[in-house]
């Protein structure tokens, strides 16, 4: 039996013939009209029972949440709110759902609620939205890379290189860790541990992939990546997924140059391609706007934001003028900046990142050519010796999406500075290799995949945009 998807059925111009669907009961009314959904699509199909010629026994087994398989005719309805509905000849319960126990019903749930019943929180139309956004959204990654001449790679999950510096690591171990074996040192003797090494689940996988590209040309890595960092934030999650394209023979501009086009491009791709979704998104924050006092509400809808994003150049600054410009701001000035911004070298907080995005220039900015002292080590050193060849692309809401660099390809700058910060070399043979035996021009940078998901939906919570946060005490599932 050919099994019909309420999208195709939604969206065909046929009717008056036979259709079998299967899916879950979002509402039954009147004994009469069910509305189901299979996750296909957005929108539920209407579903018209004969209940006088349906066994009672059936009609009580249709509550919220069950499982059932229909099959009927697709009519044209004469009812308001639908182009289509079938009028059901045959109904099967697939499986129940106890109405009293079923924790999804047909109304307002928090999404602090729903996350405790994230298994379940995907037949709500809100994360069915946001999770088929997601797909698409990866989906829209691997072609544009395809499209462009990249190779994608996988970089390894677990790794004996610590040398990113992006964060705390999560130890990988098959010891005893109840009394593991120790060395004359009295430390753990890491020896006898699987790998025979220490190792961690990985940050980034941007080492690796440099070396990749030195021989490919242009890679992408699309995968998870974990930080142990204690940040319980809006935007911090302990295990994400990170797009990171490095390239060889691209200087920091053409970097800068293919982050900006692979973000309108991916976004441009879902508003060509999602619009049901986003519009039940935009929906759904302007009912949240309207609680909101008139001070606090957003100055663009959701897919307008989008399409500033794809319409409008991002706006390049360095982060010696940012300093200038935040130095002198408003909030600076009045002490309103948790972090005051006093001198150049500081680091700058999601706070400064998003003064300059939604308050000064109102769009995505890109910065670049920070401090020597706070970027990672493998960053290209200019000619004045105090900034490296970073960027950093900040966006409205979100702050920091993208974190990228043009790489520090000779092999006497990059062993100088690994010295300086107490880098082993010995550790890391291999990525200066890359540097011993055909150096070259390259760059590249990581985004967050879920920060982007973040954006597109208009999520206020990164939790909620991933199936199954990992947050600090929270592993559930
Ligand atoms: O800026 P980050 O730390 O850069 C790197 O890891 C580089 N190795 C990337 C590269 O050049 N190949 O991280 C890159 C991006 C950030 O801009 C942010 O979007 C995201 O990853 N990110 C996180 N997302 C969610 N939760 C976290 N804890 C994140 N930490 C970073
Ligand atoms: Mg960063």
């Amino acid at each position: 039996m050919k099994m019909n998807s309420i999208s195709k059925l939604l969206s065909s111009d046929k009717t008056s013939h036979e259709v079998t669907i299967k899916g879950w009961v979002r509402s039954f009314r009147s004994n009469r009209f069910i509305a189901l959904n299979d996750g296909s699509i957005i929108h539920n199909i209407q579903c018209v029972l004969d209940f006088e010629n349906t066994d009672e026994s059936v009609l009580k087994r249709i509550t919220t949440g069950a499982a059932i398989s229909i099959v009927g005719v697709l009519v044209e309805s004469k009812g308001k709110g639908q182009k289509v509905e079938i009028q059901i000849s045959k109904i099967e319960v697939l499986g129940d759902s106890h109405p009293d126990e079923y924790p999804i019903q047909p109304k307002r749930h928090s999404l602090e609620f729903l996350r405790e019943n994230a298994h379940l929180r995907i037949r709500t139309n809100t994360f069915g939205a946001v999770m088929r956004l997601r797909s698409a959204l990866s989906f829209a990654v691997h072609k544009y890379f395809t499209e462009h001449g990249f190779y994608n790679f996988h970089a390894p999950i677990i790794t004996g290189s610590d040398a990113e510096g992006a964060g705390e690591m999560f130890k990988v171990t098959s010891l005893n860790i109840e009394s593991p074996p120790l060395n004359e040192d009295t430390k753990v003797d890491y020896t006898q541990d699987f790998f025979g090494k220490e190792t961690n689940l990985t940050v980034s996988g941007q080492l690796e992939a440099e070396t990749y590209a030195m021989a490919l040309g242009k890679v992408y890595t699309f995968g998870p990546t974990f930080r142990a960092e204690n940040s319980n934030t809006t935007r911090h999650l302990a295990e994400f997924w990170m797009i990171e394209p490095e390239m060889a023979f691209h200087d920091l501009d053409m970097n800068m140059d293919l982050a900006e086009d692979f973000i309108k491009s991916v976004i441009k791709e879902i508003l060509d391609t999602c619009k049901d979704d986003l519009e039940f998104l935009e929906n759904r924050l302007l009912q949240e706007e309207k609680s909101k006092p008139a001070n606090q509400r957003s100055e663009m809808m959701l897919i307008e934001k989008l399409k500033f994003v794809v319409e409008n150049n991002f706006k390049r600054i360095s982060y010696t003028e940012a300093i200038e410009i935040l130095r002198n701001s408003k909030p600076n000035k009045k002490k309103r900046f948790q972090f005051p911004i006093t001198e150049w070298g500081v680091d700058l907080h999601s706070e400064h990142e998003r003064f300059l995005v939604e308050k000064h220039f109102k769009c995505p900015v890109i910065l670049f050519d920070y401090p020597v002292g706070i970027k990672a080590f493998y960053m290209r050193l200019n000619d004045d010796g105090k900034t490296v060849r970073a960027m950093d692309v900040l966006f409205p809401d979100i702050g920091e999406i993208v974190g990228g660099a043009q790489r520090e390809e000779r092999l006497d700058v990059l062993k100088n500075k690994m010295d300086l910060l107490g880098i082993s070399e010995k550790e890391l043979w291999w990525y200066l290799d890359t540097r011993k035996f055909g150096t070259a021009v390259h760059s590249g940078f990581g985004l967050g995949f879920e920060r982007l998901v973040q954006f597109v939906t208009g999520m206020s919570n990164i939790r909620d945009v991933i199936p199954f946060p990992r947050t600090p005490n929270n592993a559930d599932f």
